[in-house]
């Protein structure tokens, strides 16, 4: 059997860092309302030469070295995305020009917050069936151009960014037993779920939209709108029946994870599932103080920092989990 196995990591971050502090002066709210509901200390927000295409083929250069595989070998760039450059041509083709990976086909995934896991399911599917295939997956964000910055309600939370891994088909063992086959490197399950009859609770509609769904007073230009609260407690119970569901299925224990990294929306969401799951504290792996959520960029950042801060041994169990608009959701484990 083959296994979509990460062969590197990259992110890129904007330069600018907009603080809480930053934040008082534009809306009604203080650095103490902001760090104890959110955990939020700063966020990156996109200036120039930061436009999404531009941070993801960064992101994807650093992946690509990290995993020593040149553009031209890459066979696939996808990049998630609810923020693209444009609505057509795809942010992927973008970057597929921008680094030079012509040998490629290249398309865009949207599935909010959750785009990146998606990603993840969909590489897993293709390498099934082509174990050769070099796919280039991103995450990338430029939220603040799509935030009302008058709105203390979403502006605090949202960060631009972007992550990349490249993944490929892990060698194939010769004779493959239950044990190799667990300890095999790669993918190892992954449970995804939508609920799209919850959109109201989190949309952002598109430019000039004439969408006969909302009514003129919600039509507020194509800003982020969120009603939190209940996000946030459909955030926690979907993550975590995903993850639950997911570590029985594979009969596998909550203490055989060596690392878990949740969407970053929200410390006090995490810190929830973190309790709900069973899990210990430092097995948690949280940069939402410094980048708040990024939406589909979250996971992949935080896969490529917690690679290169050496926190991924060969060998370790990752629970990956999210939870974003539409509803989206669901959990993946990969044995890295
Ligand atoms: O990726 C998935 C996408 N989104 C999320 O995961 C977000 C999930 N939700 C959340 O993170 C939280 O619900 C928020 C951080 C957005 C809000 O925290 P909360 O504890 O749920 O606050 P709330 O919305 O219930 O508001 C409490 C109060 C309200 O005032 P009143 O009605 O009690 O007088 C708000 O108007 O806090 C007020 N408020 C603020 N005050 C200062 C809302 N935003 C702010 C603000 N600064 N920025």
């Amino acid at each position: 059997m083959h296994r979509a196995v990460v062969l590197g990591t990259g992110s890129c971050l904007p330069r600018r860092v907009l603080t809480n502090d930053d934040l008082e002066q534009m809306v009604d709210t203080s650095d103490e309302w902001i760090t104890s509901r959110t955990g939020i200390h700063t966020r990156r927000i996109a200036g120039d030469g930061e436009q999404n295409y531009q941070l993801a083929s960064q992101a994807a250069e650093k992946a690509l070295v990290s995993a020593k595989v040149s553009a031209e070998e890459i066979d696939l760039v996808a990049v998630a995305t609810l923020t693209p450059h444009m609505m057509m041509p795809s942010c992927a083709c973008f970057v597929q020009t921008e680094i030079g990976a012509k040998n490629a086909f290249a398309f865009d995934l949207n599935a909010a917050c959750s785009g990146f896991l998606y990603g993840l399911d969909m590489a897993e599917k293709y390498i099934a069936t082509k174990p050769d295939m070099k796919i280039l997956l991103i995450g990338s964000e430029t939220l603040s151009a799509r935030i009302n910055w008058q709105d203390r309600n979403t502006c605090i939370l949202f960060g631009d960014g972007a992550g990349a891994c490249v993944l490929t088909g892990a060698m194939e063992t010769t004779r493959t037993t239950r044990t190799t086959e667990a300890k095999q490197r790669g993918i190892v399950a992954s449970n995804l779920y939508s609920d799209g009859s919850l959109w109201k609770l989190l949309y952002m509609d598109s430019p000039a939209s004439r969408n006969p769904d909302l009514l003129l007073e919600e039509r507020n230009g194509c800003f982020m709108q969120m009603t939190g609260r209940d996000v946030f407690k459909h955030a926690v119970r979907a993550m975590e029946k995903a993850a639950l569901d997911l570590l029985d299925l594979q009969q596998i224990s909550i203490q055989d994870v060596s690392l878990i990294i949740p969407h970053q929306a929200n410390i006090r969401i995490l810190n929830k599932l973190t309790e709900r799951l069973g899990a210990d504290q430092e097995k948690v792996f949280i940069n939402v103080d410094k980048y708040g959520n990024t939406s589909a960029a979250s996971i992949p950042i935080a896969l490529d920092e917690a690679n290169r801060q050496n926190r991924l041994k060969q060998g370790d169990l990752v629970l990956l989990c999210s939870f974003g608009g539409g509803f989206t959701w669901g959990s993946m484990l990969i044995r890295w």
